[in-house]
């Protein structure tokens, strides 16, 4: 079975059509990962790991519904075809968040979206801005997880959701706005950690005992992890186990208030991480004292997680022309950037550590796999590098859904004034 989700012939094509660095998606490794998640009663899209427009649209057509984190996140599920409508059993759009800014405050109330509280503060904002409506609470259980410090989600050094002592106070401040609360939400980032999701079960439960009979809804968040490295292929999360668990805590959710309760899943990166490439050109290889570079064109302005988390990616190397692959040595792998954090090989901490990779010339093709999550969407103009652009693959054929930005774009905004 080949390396990658694409075809490596295609991968070739789009480099020539679109240039380097170039984010490639597969349609079906998405559409497959949907299928997967579909045992729930709704599965909820958190945008933030790729939203490009292609990708929310293909997400509609799946009949996957959206998260959105901010104004932006909004404006671009609108312009994918999702509605708002907050009163909806399973509303189209989620704006979950710990703050409104007065741009998501006025999408929220032009589109009737529904709202996800992060923060009590947010209750009577929305009263003043003359919305009353049904919400969900994002509750922080008091604990967390996650893979990194900073993907942790839940605790008391974390800033997300409300505290769980606090459910009843925004109850009361709901009820004295006009509002009530129908759902409790829960990312705290457990991944496929089963001892401590059934922590995560029992908080909800607890937490849904404040709620009573107004509870409809409850959303375990996202967090499913997906295989990075080679040595976790064989153990991938098990969809099936983790679906029982919430759904016998839904169940006796159900039972304690005699009426139906909706299961929710919001993932992000579990259904497009594997789907995508990043495909960069190796520009220079040298050596400093005993290491070796190999330095690329592609940076942590295009994909930020090895610098920002001390991510792992797969790396592996695409020979162009006549080039052959030689054997393996120990590589670092560089980007462009003029910032020393410049590098895909390093640990979190920053620690810089070398990958074992064939030896390769320079214009050969050096893919970074599993990157159709946090990629693209992490990515930012620093150095004035361009962003880069996005294709899927899709029945065969490349389609270009984001072209690689002009230098006109990128300094549109600027002015020169006269000093
Ligand atoms: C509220 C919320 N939901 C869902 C997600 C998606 O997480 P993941 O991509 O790990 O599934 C996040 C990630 O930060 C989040 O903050």
């Amino acid at each position: 079975m080949s390396n990658y989700p694409i075809p490596e012939k295609l991968i070739y094509q789009g480099v020539e059509s679109f240039g380097t660095p170039l984010w490639l998606y597969d349609r079906g490794t998405i559409e497959e990962r949907i299928r997967e998640l579909q045992v729930f009663d709704a599965v909820r899209y958190a945008q933030k790991a790729n939203s490009n427009l292609s990708i929310l649209s293909l997400m509609k057509k799946m009949g996957v519904v959206v998260d959105a984190v901010s104004a932006g996140e909004i404006y671009r599920a609108l312009k994918a075809g999702y509605r708002g409508g907050a009163t909806k059993k399973t509303p189209e759009i989620v704006y979950t968040a710990d703050i409104f800014d007065a741009d998501a405050l006025a999408l929220v109330k032009e589109h009737q979206i529904a709202v996800n509280i992060g923060s009590p503060d947010m209750i009577p904002q929305l009263a003043e801005a003359g919305i009353k409506t049904e919400l969900t609470l994002r509750v922080n259980p008091g604990f967390g997880h996650g893979h990194s410090r900073k993907t942790n989600t839940g605790g008391d050094l974390s800033k997300h959701g409300v505290w769980f002592e606090q459910i009843k106070d925004c109850m009361k401040l709901a009820q004295a706005n006009g509002m009530w609360i129908s759902g409790l939400h829960m990312h705290i980032g457990s991944g496929a950690d089963f001892e401590h999701l059934s922590k995560v079960t029992e908080a909800m439960r607890e937490a849904a005992r404040h709620l009573g009979s107004h509870i409809r809804m409850i959303s375990t968040g996202g967090g499913f992890p997906i295989p990075y490295r080679e040595s976790e292929e064989g153990n991938r999360i098990d969809i099936n186990a983790y679906y029982k668990l919430w759904d016998d805590t839904r169940k006796q959710i159900a039972q304690s208030v005699g009426h139906s309760v909706s299961l929710e899943v919001e993932p992000g990166r579990y259904l497009v991480a594997e789907s995508g490439l990043l495909v960069s050109k190796i520009r220079a290889i040298k050596t400093m004292g005993e290491n070796k570079f190999y330095i690329v064109d592609a940076g942590f302005t295009d994909l930020v997680r090895p610098a920002f988390y001390g991510s792992y990616h797969k790396i592996s190397i695409l020979p162009q022309g006549s080039s052959v692959l030689g054997e393996d040595s120990d590589v670092i792998v560089a980007g462009p950037l003029c910032e020393s954090g410049d590098v895909f090989t390093q640990e979190e901490g920053g620690y810089v550590v070398s990958r074992k990779l064939p030896e390769a010339k320079v214009n050969d093709l050096l893919v970074l796999h599993d990157t159709g999550a946090y990629g693209a969407a992490m990515s930012s103009n620093y150095n004035s590098r361009r962003l880069a652009a996005e294709v899927l693959y899709s029945k065969g054929e490349l389609h270009l859904i984001r072209k690689r930005q002009t230098f006109e774009q990128m300094t549109e905004n600027d002015r020169i004034v006269g000093l």
